[in-house]
């Protein structure tokens, strides 16, 4: 068996505009990227530089315009049945309770209900929300919707796990809370995760490993950093060691210029 549980290889995404297709705008260009069975790895990158493009490539829901994915050595055709999605925009049916929202995916796989349900109250009281399964998510407050969210995904016990800005719009207490129970979680199970995230304290302080991508367009990985703190980590914590700010420095330097880039194409979008 691989090594590695996604493998994203020589990827690009060229999109075409729908009012005219002669124009066209590539967005990820060549980009390689593999994580380990049990392997932390976030990608940082500017706003608009294709972050969630690569995401949903590895997640099989968009199919590149060239190069291969591959899950657990096998090419991927079609969904990644082994990935669990944690989205950008929040995905919760509102139509549905907490523990239905939670529930659904199982359904889905065809667990009987009571199974399901039960599978789903266990894993409500693991982020903190037992008591909370009959409200429905406009009930609930933000943070409480991210922690149904991580629920709905780790109920499927995924082998690989694809997190995009999970908890970026959360407030920074709320917000560092969810990054250490996302950790015990992690701990506990070692699956392969894939964080995407616009905040480098964030990535350095969950990663094993942290990418850095280069602003859109033709987006690819123009750094890569091993991030050897000790584990267990506390997010808040490990920011105040010498070696988190010796690394934030480093990775600061190569993510920097892309920043400044990727606003100005941006100010230029709007224009
Ligand atoms: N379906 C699509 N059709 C056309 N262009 C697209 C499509 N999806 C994404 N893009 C473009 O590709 C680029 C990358 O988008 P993507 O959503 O991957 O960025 P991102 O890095 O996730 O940004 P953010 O940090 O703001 O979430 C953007 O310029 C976006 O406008
Ligand atoms: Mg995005």
């Amino acid at each position: 068996m691989s090594d590695y549980a996604l493998e994203l290889l020589s990827i690009s995404c060229t999109f075409h505009s729908k009012d005219d297709p002669g124009q066209r705008y590539t967005a990820v260009a060549d980009t390689t990227l593999r994580i380990k069975a049990g392997e932390f790895v976030s990608v940082v990158g500017p706003t608009g530089c294709g972050k969630s493009t690569l995401l949903n490539v590895g997640a099989g829901l968009l199919e590149p315009s060239s190069g291969t994915v591959k899950v657990f050595g096998q090419t991927l055709s079609g969904v990644n049945a082994r990935a669990g999605y944690m989205f950008q925009t929040e995905a919760l049916m509102p139509w549905r309770s907490a523990i239905d929202n939670v529930m659904v995916g199982l359904q889905y796989r065809g667990v009987p209900d009571a199974e399901a349900r039960k599978q789903a109250e266990a894993w409500l009281a693991r982020v903190g929300l037992s008591g909370f399964g009959d409200r429905y998510p406009h009930q609930l407050s933000g943070g409480m919707r991210k922690r149904v969210a991580l629920a709905q995904t780790l109920v499927l016990d995924p082998d690989v796990i694809l997190m995009d800005e999970p908890f970026s719009a959360l407030d920074i207490q709320t917000r560092q809370l969810m990054e250490n129970e996302v950790l015990e979680l992690w701990s506990a199970k070692k699956k392969a995760v894939l964080f995407i995230t616009h905040d480098l304290d964030e990535a350095i302080a969950m990663s094993d490993r942290v990418v850095v991508l280069s602003a859109g367009p033709a987006t690819h990985p123009i750094g890569e950093f091993a991030i050897d703190l000790a584990r267990p980590r506390d997010v808040a914590e490990v920011r105040t060691q010498p070696r988190f700010v010796e690394l934030h420095t480093q990775i600061w330097e190569v993510l920097r210029d892309e920043v400044l880039k990727g606003y100005a194409q941006q100010l230029k979008k709007a224009a």
